[in-house]
């Protein structure tokens, strides 16, 4: 597929002028388009599309994503609270906490939100307070390394996430000991899964639980379909998931004896592809090694490269017919923050407009003020019209929260 220069007639070039470098860019009718997609891929089934907010979370995407049809998984209360502001029901949103003070469940159950009980100690607390008032789910760690690497991989045996399956007894005791009404059973085994196997072996570690639980309502097998950030990368077929796992699912429906929901948290599938990070070069560095490409962001709008050596494709918008030439494109952050090593890019000049693909997962959302730098803005197209959707922060929003002492 060529390098888009354009989103639904609005011109790259054109954002670049209207609201500066560096900038977020996202297509809207691509995020719908990947909710439908889903959608229609799970079609045999009464599935339930619960957005991971915490790839990008800006509250006009959580609107998009609501339009579509979906509801939203969070992980945080204010993940949450993001949710309630755009209109999400209470019953539309899954909270799936990791380790957070009991006050923060608290708070969820007041709001009417559904908890994903991550732990033994959970479990308990929630027991004792709640006894089996209140539906809730329960995260399973089904023992499954999956996921593009070990950072992102969260299924393993070792891993901080969810009740291990061979806690299934404790479980069960805890269930019984307060009543619990456990109406879900949920894994999430990574990130970047591309086979649809480790989504079936998944679900068979969820069907054998589930016949400890006479009363679920739904069955909730995670996030963590790959999407394709290398040129040659072959992301997950969802069609072959869909139809292979649809059809596991239904099976286990009949032996379970009820039609039960199916439960899916993408965050990657949904907006990865649909963001963009528009960024300006700033220096070309020829160096007896390599040249860099100097750009007016880094490790500060976009860690992916350096928390995961994450590969994103860069593609010079301002030179499209230029020779290529080999460029590290480095961040301005005073670490090592290579956003592209050994790339062939049309070649750069200064002052040239460098686009960076597949921005829109964990891009914005992982973003900080590492060097007292400022988070750019954020531009929704949505039809043939760009939005701005968040502005572009200000040196005061640096000491915003600051207190000034005199010594
Ligand atoms: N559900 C749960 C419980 C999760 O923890 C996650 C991601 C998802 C769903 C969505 O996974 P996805 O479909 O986006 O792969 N920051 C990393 C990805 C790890 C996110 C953690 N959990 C990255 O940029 O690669």
């Amino acid at each position: 597929m060529p390098n888009p220069t354009h989103i639904q007639g609005v011109a790259f070039s054109s954002l670049a002028e209207e609201f500066g470098t560096p900038l977020y860019i996202y297509d809207g009718a691509k995020i719908v388009s990947q909710v439908k997609t889903l959608q229609e891929a799970f079609a045999a089934v009464p599935l339930k599309i619960k957005y991971a907010t915490k790839a990008l979370s800006n509250i006009n995407v959580l609107k998009l994503i609501r339009k579509a049809g979906a509801g939203i998984d969070a992980v945080s209360i204010e993940e949450a609270r993001l949710g309630m502001l755009v209109g999400f029901e209470a019953s539309e949103i899954m909270y799936t906490p990791s380790g957070v003070d009991f006050s923060e469940i608290q708070e969820a159950v007041d709001l009417g939100i559904m908890i994903n009980l991550d732990s033994l100690p959970l479990m308990e607390r929630f027991g004792q307070t709640y006894g089996g008032t209140l539906e809730a789910c329960i995260r399973i760690n089904p023992h499954i390394m999956a996921g593009g690497n070990l950072k992102i991989s969260v299924g393993h045996k070792e891993s901080k996430f969810g009740i291990s399956i061979e806690q299934l007894p404790e479980i069960l005791q805890l269930v019984e000991k307060y009543r619990l009404n456990i109406v879900g059973l949920h894994i999430h085994t990574g990130s970047d899964i591309l086979d649809a196997e480790v989504f079936l072996r998944g679900g068979n570690v969820l069907f054998e639980a589930a016949m400890q639980f006479p009363n679920l309502k739904f069955l909730d097998f995670g996030g963590g379909f790959k999407v394709a950030y290398k040129p040659q990368d072959v992301a997950t077929d969802v069609m072959e998931v869909g139809k292979a796992v649809g059809a596991a699912f239904q099976e286990f429906c009949k032996k379970y004896g009820r039609q039960l929901e199916l439960w899916l948290e993408p965050g990657k599938f949904l907006v990865s592809e649909a963001g963009f990070l528009l960024v300006k070069s700033t220096v070309v560095k020829p160096t007896p090694s390599v040249t860099f490409v100097g750009v007016d962001s880094g490790l500060n709008h976009l860690i992916r490269p350096m928390m995961y050596d994450a590969y994103h494709s860069v593609y010079n918008l301002s030179n499209p017919e230029g020779k290529k030439e080999k460029y590290n494109v480095v961040g301005y952050i005073c670490e090592t923050d290579t956003i592209a090593s050994h790339r062939e890019l049309n070649e750069v000049k200064e002052g040239d407009l460098l686009v960076i693909k597949n921005a829109g997962a964990y891009g914005y959302s992982m973003s900080s003020n590492y060097n007292s730098r400022l988070r750019p803005a954020e531009v929704l197209i949505w039809e043939g019209k760009a939005r701005l959707i968040r502005r572009r922060e200000e040196f005061e929003d640096l000491i915003r929260h600051q207190e000034i002492h005199e010594f």
